[in-house]
């Protein structure tokens, strides 16, 4: 498979872990079609971990837990693709998930393919339980033969957490999104962390193998799997802007049976979700890294967007409100180019034009402006 832009889609582990079954599953397919999700791009629902048996059936194939799936999983899939959807499961490298069900190690083949016979379209493959002697390529190259073998078109979504050095071997592999952060918790540590552990993978985030900074935790406000202390909306809307100018994958972690209006209005923001589909996928690059105090309270940073346009975005990482300036210099338009910007905000859908070759603005608490920008005369 190769894939040009990162996935999107809803998971199950953030807000259900173990507590999934087929009737919250058909739920959840329904609410991704009429809250609008599917035709915003939401398109993969993938089942998280606890979905199996704890033992293989006597052929050594892995099997649906049957009381919660009591139709079994290819009946899911059928549902889900019923709905226009497509289905995606998870499984382990180790000889355990991370939740201790059965792990795919030296099942590879023959998991890969069971899911294919159920009709499964994106498999997530954790990192517990795995062998001390074995190394990580070898067991996630071994999974991405088996995949690429299985007889149909499966998204390899790789979750080693970014151990290992995961950046120097994961495109050897077949895979198509890694993890390349560890697991996001529903507060405002866990997304300011994770952002922080990108910086430097930012290099390695491209078409066909995208970094995956987890999945969101935008909508859950505390409640459920991973929640802790919660977030408001305005650090969930800076939280999903900022997986959306990194190019993330954006899978959902919420109930979206029970979504807010604010939690709807972020997820299906067109203007970021069109930053993170942009087709270029260039790298993002920080600009403003300051002295006194604002190198990791104010983040700037901007990006190549297809067609000659760029996004600029403002992102306060503090509970302070704070000032957010660049000069055109650091987008490499100094004056001597004749050029300025004229910049679009993706949320009040406002224009600016950058006056005397440079921009500031006041960003409150946890706050950002996100700008889809167009090169113009000066
Ligand atoms: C690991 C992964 C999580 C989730 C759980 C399931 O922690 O990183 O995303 O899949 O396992 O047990």
């Amino acid at each position: 498979m190769l894939i040009k832009t990162p996935p999107m889609g809803w998971n199950s582990w953030n807000t259900f872990g173990e507590n999934i079954n087929e009737d919250m599953i058909r739920e959840t397919a329904d609410a991704m079609v009429s809250t609008g999700l599917k035709d915003a791009g939401y398109e993969y629902l993938v089942i998280d971990d606890c979905w199996s048996e704890h033992g293989r059936d006597k052929d050594g194939r892995l099997v649906a837990d049957h009381v919660k799936f009591p139709h079994g999983m290819k009946a899911v899939a059928d549902y889900v693709h019923e709905k226009g959807l497509k289905f995606g499961m998870y499984s382990c490298a180790g000889t355990l998930t991370c939740a201790r069900y059965p792990g795919s190690y030296e099942h590879e083949f023959i998991d890969a393919e069971t899911f294919a016979s159920w009709g499964v379209d994106y498999l997530k493959y954790d990192y517990c339980y795995h062998s001390p002697i074995v190394p990580g390529p070898y067991l996630y190259r071994r999974m991405g033969l088996a995949l690429e073998n299985c007889g149909r078109d499966i998204l390899f979504s790789a979750c080693s957490w970014g151990s290992d050095e995961t950046h120097e071997w994961i495109k050897t592999t077949g895979a198509d999104i890694w993890r390349s952060t560890g697991d996001i918790f529903d507060s405002w540590k866990s997304i300011r962390d994770l952002t922080q552990q990108q910086e430097k993978l930012h290099p390695f985030n491209g078409a066909g193998c995208f970094n995956d900074m987890d999945m969101l935790v935008t909508g859950m406000y505390g409640k459920g799997n991973v929640g802790i202390a919660g977030c408001d909306d305005v650090q969930y809307r800076t939280h999903f802007a900022l997986w959306c100018f990194m190019q993330s994958p954006l899978m959902i972690g919420c109930d979206v049976r029970n979504m807010s209006d604010a939690t709807k209005e972020t997820l299906m923001n067109p203007g970021l979700i069109s930053l993170d589909q942009d087709p270029a996928v260039r790298q993002p690059f920080r600009i403003a890294k300051w002295d006194g105090g604002y190198v990791d309270k104010v983040l700037v940073y901007a990006r190549h967007l297809a067609h000659g346009e760029l996004a600029v975005g403002l992102f306060n990482m503090d509970s302070e409100k704070a000032r957010a300036q660049f000069n055109m210099d650091e987008l490499a338009l100094p004056e001597s180019t004749g050029k300025t910007i004229e910049m679009h905000n993706v949320f009040s859908g406002e224009t600016i034009m950058p006056q005397n070759g440079a921009v500031g603005r006041v960003l409150e608490p946890y706050a950002c402006e996100v700008y889809r920008c167009r090169i113009v005369d000066l």
